[in-house]
Formats: structure tokens, sequence, C-alpha cells
């Protein structure tokens, strides 16, 4: 057996294989367990004693002493790479300017904008992957993110091929969304419709060379409305892009349901979604991709997840990293929020940020659960359970992190 890695003595396997698809709550979690990794990828799980024949000279003998191991966490909306900070709001945010307020008067992603326009790659490059290591520390093996700070060809461009050279040069894998329809750029403010022209040109580019897999749109009061949102992400899939949509963040726009008459592989955010919006996830089987910690940040209310999953809709949650609304990339933080503020279970929570976060990416087949043939992509918890890592917070509960096999973080 080459490159061959037994972990045992697992005390709870949370493989993440779903027992019933339909169901949030019905994963399988074994007890004294074993995984068996060849050459990057998962030959085998089982219980009790490990099979004499998987042990060979070249074996490496892994102890997991007891502790939970669950498959490498998967934020699924992040917006990595930008320039500077936005410290200089954050007294006016916790003393009552709404978010959108801070946007209008040019500040908000417009001030994020310039920082990134002025940085260079290497700046972009080296907080980027100070970032990532934090992520990876916290357990995180794969990672999407979008572009949105540039809204001019040059710098979405660069942020879409430093997503290209960061997957190369770290350990997290990276999935790139083209997002220009972040916010309109201050030099296009008194003609929006030659910008949304210009998304669809750069749209058009990016696809041809290669650059994101996926299109994004934050349709919002003030930002794009619910008909310039779906004349994009019309345009988008003409151009072969998998859709994503900010819906319903802070006004409910019908976001949900024009996500849902999409077909988008997630609907996110969704702190304003209307009955209608549920019903419409659930009737086209859309995600629904919660970010607590933004909430959290914005001091918003929290998107009603327990509607949403008692309605029959698969929730999936992420950060929203990013220097405005959310500017923490804890993923682990987030499944504590989801516990304590979207009062959703602990099964719930951990297929939310793994097999769920998977297909929101479409990528299933290759990670999101521990199971044959899928990556060896894996988190060693210090903690017996799922219930202890979600109620004690604030604090970070990894002990190693395994990509591809292969040992990448280690406490
Ligand atoms: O998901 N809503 C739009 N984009 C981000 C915020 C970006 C920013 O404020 O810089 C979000 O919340
Ligand atoms: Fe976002």
């Amino acid at each position: 057996m080459e490159n061959g890695i037994i972990l045992y003595n697992i005390g709870k396997l949370v493989t993440c294989r779903e027992l019933d698809r339909d169901s949030m709550d019905n994963i399988e979690i074994l007890e004294n367990a074993y995984m068996v990794i060849e050459n990057r990828v998962i030959v085998d799980i089982g219980v009790g004693e490990i099979p004499s024949k998987y042990i060979k000279i070249s074996t490496k003998l892994m102890d997991a002493e007891g502790k939970l191991v669950v498959p490498g966490l998967i934020d699924s909306h992040t917006h990595l790479i930008h320039g500077g900070s936005r410290e200089n709001e954050f007294l006016d945010k916790i003393q009552g300017v709404s978010y959108l307020d801070i946007l209008k008067k040019g500040g908000g992603i417009l001030s994020t904008v310039k920082a990134t326009r002025k940085a260079t790659d290497e700046e972009l490059l080296n907080k980027s992957k100070d970032t990532l290591h934090k992520m990876l520390a916290f357990g995180v093996t794969t990672v999407e993110s979008k572009s949105g700070y540039g809204l001019d060809e040059e710098t979405e461009k660069r942020q879409l091929k430093l997503n290209k050279i960061l997957n190369n040069e770290q350990d997290i894998r990276i999935i790139s969304t083209y997002m220009g329809a972040h916010t309109i750029p201050n030099e296009y403010k008194d003609n929006p419709r030659k910008y949304i022209e210009l998304v669809k040109k750069v749209a058009k580019e990016v696809k041809n060379e290669n650059l994101a897999e996926f299109f994004d749109v934050f349709c919002e009061k003030g930002v794009f409305s619910y008909e310039e949102s779906k004349e994009l992400l019309l345009e988008a899939k003409k151009l072969g892009y998998k859709l994503r949509i900010h819906a319903d963040e802070i006004e409910n726009m019908k976001g949900a349901e024009l996500g849902a008459e999409l077909g988008v592989y997630s609907a996110d955010h969704l702190m304003a979604i209307s009955d209608e919006g549920i019903k419409a996830l659930k009737e086209k089987k859309i995600i629904a991709n919660l970010l607590p910690a933004t909430s959290f940040s914005l001091g918003k209310d929290y998107a009603p997840a327990r509607k949403i999953i008692d309605s029959g809709v698969q929730v999936a949650l992420s950060t929203d990293y990013n220097p405005g609304s959310c500017p923490s990339e804890n993923l682990q933080f987030v499944m504590q929020l989801a516990a304590l503020k979207l009062k959703m279970t602990p099964k719930e929570i951990i297929k939310a940020v793994t097999i769920n976060a998977a297909k929101v990416l479409g990528i299933e087949k290759e990670v999101g659960s521990l199971e044959k043939w899928k990556r060896a992509d894996f988190v060693i918890f210090n903690a017996k359970s799922l219930e202890y890592i979600l109620y004690y917070f604030g604090i970070n509960h990894t002990d190693k992190v395994f990509k591809n096999g292969k040992l990448v973080y280690m406490r």
C-alpha cells in the first residue's frame, strides 16, 4: 500500500454520509471507528477491529485517541481577496448607521474597492494567504472565493487570477466566482446601465479565460434590482456559468424566488426571506446558504433557519468572510451561532458545512463526506462530540487537519 494511513481509535467518526437525502438531521455517525486512506482517497471505513489485510509494513498507523473526526469543512461563501480593512466604519456601524447608508455615502464595499484597486498582486496574495492559513486552522479544506472588489475589468480579473495562484500555492482548494455584480462602482454611479453591460462583457471574457465557474449577484435595495439581477443571471447562464445569488439579505427583494426560478446552486443570506421565498426554494430543491456571522456582525435579524429547514429546504452554512459585514474567518464560530441563534441541531450544522456546502459548489462527488473513494479531507477535533465544539464557543477546537490524505495543520 503506497502512502497508506490507517486512522484508528476514532471516538466518533461523523462521516456525513446521507442516510436520507431529504432530511437535514439524518447523517451517519460511527463510534470506535477506523478509516483507511491510500493515495489521497478513502479506501475503507469501519468499526471495531482493523481488517489485517490493510496492515502492511509501509502503512502508517495513527491513533485518533478517541477524538471526534469530521469531513474537512467547506466554506462555500467568502469574499476572500481584498485590500484593506474597514474598522474606520465600525463606530458608525455600532451606533446605528445602516449598512446600506454607509454604502450610499461611498463607504462600505466601495471603500474596499478603492483599497483593492490600489493593492499590488503581492500584497493581495500575502493577505489572502494569511487568511487561508487561519481558515485551515479552523478545519476548512475548501473555500469559495468571489471577486467583486475590483469592479473594473482589470482588477476583477486580477482577483480571479490570484484565486488560481492561491489554489496552487497553499493547501486549501479554491473555487472561483465572478462577482462583478457586487455593486455599481463610483465611475458608473450616474449610468448604472452602462456598468451592467460591462459586467456582461467581462463575464464573457472571464468565462473564455476559464477564470471562474460561478457567477454571483448582490440583489439588494439600492444595489442590483430584481430585474437587473435577473438580466445578469440569465446572461451568465447563457455563458455557461453556474449561478449563485445574494438574496434577501437586508430587504426582501424576492431574491429567493428569483434564485429558485433560475436554478441557482444556492440562495445566500435570506435574513429577509418570505414564506413564498421558502416555498420556492423547497419546490425547486434549492439550497439555502445561511451566514449567521453576518447577522451577528451587522446586528441584524438572523435568517429563519428553523422555518426554512422544517419546510423541507436543505441548508448550508458559511462565513461570508469579508471586510465589511463579516471580518472573521472562523467557521467554527458560525457553527456555534447556528446552534445558539438559528437553533439548528448538531447533525444539521455539521451537514451544512460539509456535504451540503459541497453541493453548493457542485463538488459533492469528491468531498463533503467521508466515504469510500472520496478524497481524504478530514479534521480531528480536540473533542469527544459535536455538542462539545458547539457549546464551547469562541476558541479553536482543531487538533489536526488532513487534505488529500496529507497532514496540513497541527495544533
Ligand atoms: O455578503 N452583501 C454583499 N457582500 C458582502 C459584504 C461585502 C462588503 O461589505 O464588503 C456580504 O455581506
Ligand atoms: Fe457575501
